[in-house]
């Protein structure tokens, strides 16, 4: 008896424990690893560049900005040497980025001037346009902190890109539509105002209801069987 009540009390832990999981979740603005990125750069110069993957970077959270990269390519040598090449014929370093996965492989690109990359020792700010809803790469930009060139090579070969990661999305600048948006803030406090909420009860309350239920449901039987 003792025994079949702290199961139940158990499995109600566990279900609470799933439904408050659950509930958090979707709090989230939205899921993790949703949209992986993939980074590609050319350090072979002339004017039909190569690309070869270098990085890729999970977005975790457009709202947040959080995301994590990870360097594929690990830098050798070879590839410092063929940085120094672009360097000296005063070349570009370029990068292309798509959505990992994607059927047609819609790229956004940029560069910048390969001593600034070779001279700030891998060092970049890469910055990532994603829509706000998470779904895709809209645009990119790079950032060595060296950004004019003084003819130094780092001391030291660098072990691999040393990369700041910042996501945006592309909310529209806060100009000359202000009549519109005025009225959509007049809106929203009616709304506020009014206590609207347009959902169904259920809706409304399900997260209230579901335990409850179960709770009834899970002891309800235990009395039941209580006697034997
Ligand atoms: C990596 O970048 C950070 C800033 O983005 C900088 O402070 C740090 O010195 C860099 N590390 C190396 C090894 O270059």
């Amino acid at each position: 008896m003792t025994a079949a009540i702290l199961t139940r009390i158990t499995a109600l832990a566990l279900l609470l424990l799933a439904w408050g999981g659950t509930h958090a979740f979707q709090e989230d603005d939205f899921l993790d690893g949703q949209l992986t990125l993939v980074v590609e750069d050319a350090l072979d110069g002339g004017p039909e560049p190569v690309f070869s993957p270098r990085s890729t970077v999970q977005v975790r959270s457009v709202k947040s900005g959080s995301a994590v990269i990870s360097h594929t390519r690990p830098w050798t040598s070879e590839l410092n040497a063929k940085l120094k090449s672009l360097v000296d014929n005063d070349d570009l370093y370029r990068i292309r980025v798509y959505q990992k996965g994607s059927e047609d492989r819609r790229y956004v690109s940029t560069f910048t001037r390969a001593c600034q990359m070779y001279e700030s020792g891998l060092t970049e700010t890469l910055s990532l346009v994603v829509d706000s809803g998470g779904t895709s790469v809209v645009g990119v930009g790079i950032f060595p902190p060296v950004a004019v060139c003084g003819g130094e090579a780092p001391a030291t070969l660098p072990a691999h890109h040393n990369t700041t990661v910042i996501i945006r999305s592309p909310i529209p600048a806060p100009v000359p539509d202000t009549a519109t948006y005025i009225e959509k803030l007049e809106a929203m406090k009616n709304e506020k105002a009014e206590g609207k909420d347009n959902r169904s009860f259920l809706a409304k309350y399900w997260i209230y209801i579901v335990p409850v239920v179960l709770i009834m449901v899970l002891f309800g039987g235990g009395q039941e069987g209580g006697g034997r």
